[in-house]
């Protein structure tokens, strides 16, 4: 090859590439107020992110992939574990994560800090961002969504979710409410024994959180329950 034609494809590449990422970077520039709600964008929503600032839950949590990789990811927390779990870390982190090796601090919210620090990362979570951090990708549970329900009619625990309304609170396969966390969040961490429990007695288990008891299943019920949440968390991967 000569020089001048080196020379030639150097530059031809080179324009090529910057033109394509300056009209890239135009185009979604452009979507930026759909992909984000930006109509969602209320004064809860900018009080909650000072919130997040002031008190730097950076330090040690990532959001949208940026800030410190100690703690989890929160992107799509509200998704995960539900509004409710959320607010009962961010009151009582001691008691939540007890049993935890990794520590988050107390830091005494006040009520309204934390309700603006859940509606900051309720509408952080609605962000399109092409399924970035892919782990919390929405389209995996969609997926499951589909498995799990062609199972359901023949599965007794699964019957007994739905007489129960457990997804007028929990979501699972991408339906259901996000008051409490997602049945996969529950399934790849707890055990079928530790389900049974805290259906007996959630206060008991958890002090603080806010589901009702369901005693009035039997044991065995509450066992087989388990056993089913446990394995949506293998059917998820
Ligand atoms: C000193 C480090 C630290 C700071 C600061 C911190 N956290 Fe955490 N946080 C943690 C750790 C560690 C965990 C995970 C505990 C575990 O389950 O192992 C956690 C867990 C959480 C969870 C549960 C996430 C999940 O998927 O399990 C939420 C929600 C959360 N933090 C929110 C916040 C918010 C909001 C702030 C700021 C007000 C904050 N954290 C500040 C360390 C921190
Ligand atoms: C009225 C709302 C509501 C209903 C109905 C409900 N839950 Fe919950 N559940 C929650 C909330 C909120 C939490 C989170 C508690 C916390 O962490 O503060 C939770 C937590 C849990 C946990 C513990 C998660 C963990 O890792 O510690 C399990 C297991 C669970 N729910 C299973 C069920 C099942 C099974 C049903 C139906 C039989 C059900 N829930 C019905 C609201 C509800």
């Amino acid at each position: 090859m000569s020089h001048a034609i080196a020379k030639w494809i150097f530059w031809v590449g080179t324009l090529v590439s910057l033109g394509l990422f300056l009209a890239l970077t135009v185009d979604t520039r452009g979507q930026f107020a759909a992909l984000t709600h930006a109509d969602k964008l209320d004064d809860h929503v900018v009080a909650g992110k000072r919130a997040f600032q002031a008190r730097n839950c950076n330090d040690c949590h990532t959001i949208l992939g940026f800030g410190a990789y100690y703690a989890p990811d929160l992107t799509r927390v509200v998704a995960r574990m539900g509004e409710d779990s959320i607010r009962r870390r961010l009151e009582h982190p001691e008691v939540a994560f007890a049993d935890s090796y990794r520590k988050m601090p107390q830091q005494h919210l006040g009520q309204q800090e934390i309700e603006d620090i859940v509606a900051y990362l309720r509408w952080v979570g609605n962000i399109d961002n092409h399924d970035w951090p892919p782990q919390d990708s929405p389209n995996r549970w969609k997926r499951s969504t589909e498995r799990v329900m062609a199972g359901a009619a023949l599965s007794p625990a699964a019957a007994l979710v739905q007489q129960e309304n457990c997804l007028s609170c929990h979501t699972l396969g991408g339906s259901g409410e996000s008051k409490g966390p997602r049945f996969e969040w529950i399934g790849a961490r707890r055990d079928a024994a530790y389900i049974a429990r805290y259906l007996a007695d959630p206060e008991k288990v958890a002090p603080g959180a806010q589901m009702p008891s369901f005693e009035s299943l039997s044991q065995e019920q509450r066992e087989m329950i388990g056993e089913f949440i446990v394995s949506l968390a293998a059917q998820g991967r």
